[in-house]
C-alpha cells in the first residue's frame, strides 16, 4: 500500500459538525471532524450503523448543510453559492448510494440518465451516433449491453444492472473524487467483487480518488490505502490502511479488528466477499 502523506490534498475538512434537530432531540451526528484526502488515494470509512458516515458523506458532497467547520476542495474554501458553482463542483465529485433505486430519476429511461452525465459534463451539442458511442463505451465498461438497455426505466433493470448502471454514470462523468456510500451492501458476493474491481479499474485507468464508506472493516482494508474509524459521529483513528488495522490504538478500532476473521492471513479478495 503506497503512503499518500506527501501528495497533494484534494478534499479537506476542519471541524465539521452536524446537529439534527434541537433541545432534548438534537442527533449530533458529525462531532468536529478534520479529515483530508490526497489526490489518487482510496480512503475508507469505517464506522458502525448510526456513526454518522453517510451524513459526512452528504455534506463533502454538499448534499446536507453542515451545522459548523469548512471543506475544502483542491486547496480553497469550497463554494456552493450559485447554481453554476455546484455543477462545477458536482463535475469533480461523484457519489454512488448504498441504495441505487434512490439514485436515478425513476421516470428517465437509461439513455436520457446517461446523457444527462454528457450534458453535466457540458458535452451536450453532440451527434446522437457520437453520444450513443460514449455511452456504449460507458455500459461496455461496467459490461452492460448498451442496445439491450437504453430504452428501458430504472425500475426495469435488476439491482445488480442498477448497481452497474451507477458505475457507468461515474465512468461518463470522469468526476475527479467518487463517494461510494456501502455500494455494495444489497447484492449478492460475486455481485460485490465485481463492483470492487470496477471501482478500483476507475482509479487505475481515471486516475481517480476514491472515498469508500462501510461497516466492513475487512473489506476497507482490502480496497484501501487510508483508514478513517468513525464512532458516534467522531473520527477516533486515522492512518495508513496496514498500520491502523496492526497498531490499532483506540479501543473501538481494536474491537472491530477483532471482530474481522482472518485477518492476520493472507489475503485474497474472496475471504472478504
Ligand atoms: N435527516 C436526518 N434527520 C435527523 N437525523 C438524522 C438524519 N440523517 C441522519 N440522522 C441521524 O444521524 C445519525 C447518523 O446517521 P448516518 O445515516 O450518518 O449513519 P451511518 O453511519 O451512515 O449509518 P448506516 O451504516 O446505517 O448507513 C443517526 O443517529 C441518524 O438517525
Ligand atoms: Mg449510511
Amino acid at each position: 500500500m503506497r503512503n499518500f502523506s506527501d501528495d497533494a490534498i484534494l478534499l479537506r475538512t476542519k471541524g465539521i459538525n452536524k446537529v439534527f434537530g434541537s433541545g432534548k432531540k438534537a442527533v449530533h451526528a458529525v462531532k468536529d471532524v478534520d479529515f483530508a484526502m490526497h489526490k489518487g488515494e482510496i480512503l475508507s470509512i469505517v464506522g458502525e450503523s448510526g456513526s454518522g458516515k453517510t451524513t459526512f458523506a452528504k455534506i463533502l458532497l454538499g448534499l446536507t448543510q453542515e451545522t459548523s467547520g469548512e471543506v475544502f476542495y483542491d486547496g480553497k474554501p469550497r463554494d456552493l453559492g450559485s447554481q453554476a458553482k455546484r455543477k462545477q463542483y458536482w463535475r469533480n465529485i461523484q457519489a454512488i448510494f448504498q441504495d441505487p433505486y434512490s439514485t436515478f430519476n425513476q421516470f428517465f429511461r437509461v439513455e436520457k440518465i446517461l446523457n444527462d452525465c454528457l450534458v453535466l459534463q457540458g458535452q451536450k451539442n453532440l451527434k446522437t451516433e457520437v453520444k450513443h458511442e460514449k455511452m456504449r463505451e460507458a455500459c461496455t465498461f461496467v459490461n452492460l449491453k448498451f442496445e439491450e438497455l437504453y430504452n428501458k426505466y430504472p425500475f426495469e433493470l435488476s439491482g445488480g444492472q442498477m448497481q452497474r448502471l451507477m458505475i457507468a454514470r461515474i465512468f461518463m462523468i470522469k468526476p475527479n473524487v467518487l463517494i461510494a456510500d456501502e455500494p455494495t451492501s444489497m447484492i449478492d458476493a460475486c455481485s460485490r467483487s465485481t463492483i470492487l474491481d470496477m471501482l478500483l479499474k476507475l482509479r487505475e485507468e481515471q486516475d481517480m480518488t476514491i472515498l469508500f464508506i462501510t461497516h466492513d472493516l475487512g473489506l476497507a482494508y482490502y480496497v484501501s490505502d487510508t483508514l478513517y474509524i468513525m464512532e458516534n459521529g467522531e473520527m477516533v483513528e486515522s492512518g495508513a490502511a496496514e498500520d491502523v488495522i496492526l497498531n490499532a490504538r483506540h479501543p473501538y478500532t481494536r474491537r472491530l479488528v477483532q471482530d474481522v476473521p482472518k485477518l492476520n492471513e493472507p489475503w485474497d479478495l474472496d475471504s472478504v466477499v
